[in-house]
């Protein structure tokens, strides 16, 4: 263990001057005499004087006291200063170091600043001096410290602007997104309205020839007597006449303008009632349903495009399960928004298909019109809400509708 000799009057090695709060200076020398001459110089002009009589002792009280600058003596037994300096830099970038060298070693000087020493003072010196170089390096060192804290401010501003910069991207790039969206949604809505327009004039010009052959199929049916053949052609085309009348009425649906002053609607009860509707396919084809409706939600809109929401989105999950599965739809509130989720474990959609499936006329079925969807959206938008839908092929679909709030007063 390293010990100090007990040194008299008017300094104890290790114990510190009272001082006021002027810079701390650990002395480093195995001179006894050097030891006191500069504590009692440096005490005497407010200086916080700690002294270690060798490198090793000196290192501890450096690690104590955290002195600003470290008085350093080249030549020292156990370990010598320059070693003593390395790891004085090394490990307290904070203190500087003024190094003790003899007259005549100029190289070793060199050698020393270079390994961090801040200046070097030739030994005999002059009190004179000795105070001088200390307040130079103090001054130095205050520079240089402050000059390393501009420098690290500087470097966390950077960091901020960048942190900002990648924020604002963020930000541009979702409204940018969210403007895609709402943009690709009025496309949506303006296709649907002239699909609307045409349908309906068609529908109606449609309807007048069909029931013409219609009937006049019927007269026919009843002339062919007992030929068999030629009954099922008669009955062959009413078949056909009665598909192209259903898909007449499905189009009068989607163009159909809504009708009525909006009313309050029970979204809880609406969704029961339509999906019971479903119950029995479901039961058929192996649907388990699971049904999580959380509280009371009202809407305010016509009722009946609010039905054709839910029985649309229904269709296609059970037309996507045919061979079983389950269909979960849950409703519950979230920030401001009635929520309810729809979800399958159909099929799912192809990624390629997710923008296309809310345009009239799209279907990947045989005998699918493609209006579902393109109804769906327009009548979530015309309550006000937003639809979105997430899915990976093979893992079912998931719809998702926010509806707002209407049973607060509004
Ligand atoms: N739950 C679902 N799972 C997988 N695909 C779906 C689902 N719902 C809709 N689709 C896809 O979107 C297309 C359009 O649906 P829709 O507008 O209801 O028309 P249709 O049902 O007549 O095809 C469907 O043909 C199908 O490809
Ligand atoms: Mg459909």
């Amino acid at each position: 263990m390293p010990h100090c000799r007990a040194l008299s009057h008017p300094f104890e090695p290790g114990s510190t001057m009272p001082s006021d709060k002027k810079s701390t200076v650990v002395i480093i020398d195995d001179e006894q005499i050097i030891l006191e001459l500069t504590s009692m110089v440096l005490g005497s002009r407010g200086y916080q004087v700690v002294a270690a009589e060798d490198a090793i002792i000196g290192l501890e009280l450096i690690e104590k006291h955290r002195p600003e600058v470290v008085l350093l003596d080249y030549m020292m037994p156990r370990m010598n200063g320059l070693e003593a300096l390395k790891r004085i830099r090394a490990e307290y970038p904070e203190t500087y170091v003024i190094m003790f060298t003899g007259k005549g070693s100029e190289e070793i000087a060199v050698e020393l600043m270079k390994a961090g020493a801040s200046d070097y003072i030739l030994k005999p010196f002059s009190n004179q001096n000795l105070v001088e170089r200390i307040e130079n390096v103090l001054r130095l060192r205050r520079i240089e410290l402050h000059n390393l804290e501009l420098i690290h401010e500087r470097e966390r501003l950077l960091r901020e602007i960048e942190e900002w910069n990648l924020e604002l991207e963020r930000r541009v790039l979702e409204k940018s997104r969210e403007l895609e969206r709402a943009h690709a949604e009025i496309l949506q809505a303006e296709k649907l309205a002239a699909l609307g327009h045409l349908a309906a004039g068609m529908a109606h010009e449609i309807r007048n020839p069909l029931n013409s052959i219609s009937l006049f199929t019927q007269v026919l049916r009843g002339a062919v007597g007992e030929d068999a053949e030629m009954v099922s052609y008669a009955d062959r085309v009413l078949g056909e006449v009665e598909r192209i009348d259903e898909l007449l009425v499905k189009l009068l649906g989607v163009s159909r303008e809504p009708q009525g002053e909006p009313v309050a609607i029970e979204l809880k009860a609406l969704i029961e009632k339509v999906l019971s509707g479903f119950e029995e396919q479901a039961r058929q084809n192996g649907i388990d349903i699971s049904l999580r409706l959380e509280n009371e939600a009202v809407v305010r809109g016509n009722p009946d495009e609010v039905e054709q929401i839910f029985s649309n989105l229904f269709a296609n999950a059970m037309q996507e399960m045919q061979d079983g599965g389950r269909l979960r739809v849950r409703l519950w509130h979230e920030e401001g928004w009635h929520r309810v989720m729809v979800a399958d474990t159909g099929g799912g959609i192809p990624g390629e298909h997710l923008s296309q499936i809310f345009d009239p006329f799209f279907t990947t079925k045989e005998r699918g019109t493609g209006f579902g969807l393109s109804v769906v959206l327009r009548n979530v938008k015309s309550l006000g809400g937003r639809i979105r839908v997430d899915s990976e092929p093979g893992q079912g679909a998931v719809f998702q509708i926010y509806l707002p709030d209407a049973g607060s007063g509004s």
